[in-house]
């Protein structure tokens, strides 16, 4: 039906009902939206009904608290009756899109997770290069007990997290229990497979790593639950995997709303990417990315943009913003960033992303270093984008003046723009290339490696990633 599905955290935050006290409750720095009040917010609404929303009062942001009042709520959180504990080992050389998926995901849909690395310290660079840090070591959880534990793949991370005696131990014990267990990409084979952990059960994992699972009880799903034990295939179906476990935990109700957050489409749905004014990104040197961020910039995001780059041979800078390396992304992720926003601005770059999320866009639109480095390259007719929430700080400093972009919820406090062209997933005008943000960034990300690099370069990149790109069937 081509239905936008609006994430619910942009609605709540704009909406002056929704942020009511009595609806949202805080705990620490991340704020929950009661389950009752659910089912009464979950708008998935199709173009036409969104003008008619509109009219109807629907324009929350008429009332608009400004994002300055919504900077600490994240409201984009589901509260399910029962709380459950889950655990997410990450480890030298861990899959970042798969570990921070499986973490944001469970997070929003009320899970209490820990993330413990197998290293002896707390960060832990994972495969692609981005710097995670962990909540505790390992050795912390030892003796807690875990409604799931789930493992991320990548390499040499799945070898890391199978040469961890607690974690094995952790892990046994969790199967003998009969409590919840997950896989993805490479830690089916490379994980559980030489702990005994997959005898007589069905498995799916990493295509490349598929041969080294048991013959017959490897079968090529995308997710394969197995008794206690769901087993996936790699970053591309790691929301499918996560949105899985959710359900098994939480149950069909939640996970659909949690589905709805992340803008993942169900598949007989066709969101477009469009192109105007079509001009030649390909360069003659290796691309030169900054990602500037900030404390509540979109982890999901953040990790997704600079891990499908890299993986295409981009040199990618992640930025802080912030006066420390260190961030504290939306649902708590933490991540090192590369360098501090003044020692990048030092040097210039091919593209400039800005990630988003709420509260991290309303810091990103703060720091005078970016809104100079911006301007210059707009100035230098360099390219320059942003996913979600983050166009309003494209659009604050004038960068999209006659740009066609993606429709945003979030910029419904300005005049509805005509250049907006709905029903899209990534639109790309000239320099300028936009998205809706969470789920739909891998195919932002792919879009500008297809740009930069052309269609091939694309593909084998969203192969790895296990991601269906068909970029061939759009402009770009
Ligand atoms: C941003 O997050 C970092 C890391 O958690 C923290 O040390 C810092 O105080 C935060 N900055 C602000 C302004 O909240
Ligand atoms: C990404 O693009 C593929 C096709 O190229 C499409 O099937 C998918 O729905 C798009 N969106 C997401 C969130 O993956």
């Amino acid at each position: 039906m081509g239905s936008l599905g609006f994430s619910l955290s942009m609605i709540a935050s704009l909406s002056p009902t929704l942020t009511d006290s009595r609806l949202v409750s805080s705990v620490g720095c991340i704020s929950t939206i009661v389950a009752p009040s659910l089912s009464s917010i979950s708008v998935v609404y199709s173009p036409v009904t969104k003008r008619r929303a509109r009219n109807s009062g629907l324009r929350y942001s008429a009332a608009s608290p400004s994002m300055e009042t919504t900077a600490d709520s994240d409201v984009s959180v589901v509260s399910p009756a029962t709380s459950k504990k889950v655990l997410v080992p990450i480890g030298y050389g861990t899959e970042e899109i798969e570990a921070v998926v499986l973490v944001d995901v469970l997070r929003r849909a009320g899970a209490e997770v820990i993330v413990a690395s197998v290293e002896q310290k707390l960060e832990v660079e994972a495969s692609s290069g981005t710097k995670l840090l962990a909540d505790v070591l390992i050795s912390k959880c030892a003796e807690q007990v875990f409604d799931l534990v789930a493992l991320p793949g990548g390499m040499p991370g799945a070898v890391r997290l199978r040469d961890c005696g607690i974690l094995e131990k952790i892990m046994k014990r969790q199967v003998e229990d009969k409590r919840l267990y997950g896989a993805i990409s490479m830690a089916p084979a490379i994980t559980l497979l030489p702990w005994g952990l997959l005898t007589r059960k069905k498995t799916t994992g990493h295509p490349a790593f598929f041969g080294k699972l048991p013959t017959f009880w490897a079968v090529k799903t995308n997710i394969q639950i197995s008794g206690e034990l769901t087993t996936s295939r790699g970053p591309g179906t790691s929301f499918q995997f996560a949105l899985s476990l959710v359900k098994q935990l939480f149950g069909e109700s939640t996970a659909m709303s949690v589905q709805e957050l992340l803008l993942l489409r169900d598949g007989y749905q066709n969101p477009k990417n469009e192109e105007f004014n079509s001009m030649d990104w390909s360069l003659n040197h290796t691309p030169r990315v900054l990602i500037p961020v900030a404390n509540g910039s979109e982890g999901v995001e953040v990790v997704t943009i600079a891990d499908v780059l890299r993986r295409a041979k981009v040199d990618v800078t992640v930025a802080s913003v912030e006066r420390s390396l260190r961030i504290t992304a939306s649902q708590s992720t933490k991540i090192i960033t590369d360098k501090l926003i003044g020692e990048a601005a030092e040097s210039s770059y091919d593209l400039l992303i800005l990630p988003g999320g709420l509260a991290g866009s309303e810091r990103l639109q703060k720091s005078i270093i970016l809104k100079k480095l911006l301007k210059e390259q707009q100035e230098t007719g360099r390219i320059y984008g942003a996913t979600s929430t983050s166009s309003t700080v494209l659009r604050k400093h004038g960068l999209l003046k006659e740009k066609k972009t993606v429709v945003y919820p979030s910029d419904t406090d300005g005049p509805m723009n005509d250049q907006m062209i709905e029903g899209t997933e990534v639109v790309i005008d000239g320099n300028v290339i936009t998205s809706l943000g969470l789920a739909t960034v891998t195919n932002f990300s792919l879009a500008i490696v297809s740009k930069l690099f052309g269609y091939g370069r694309a593909r084998s990149v969203s192969e790895g990633l296990v991601h269906e790109y068909r970029g061939n069937l759009t402009p770009f």
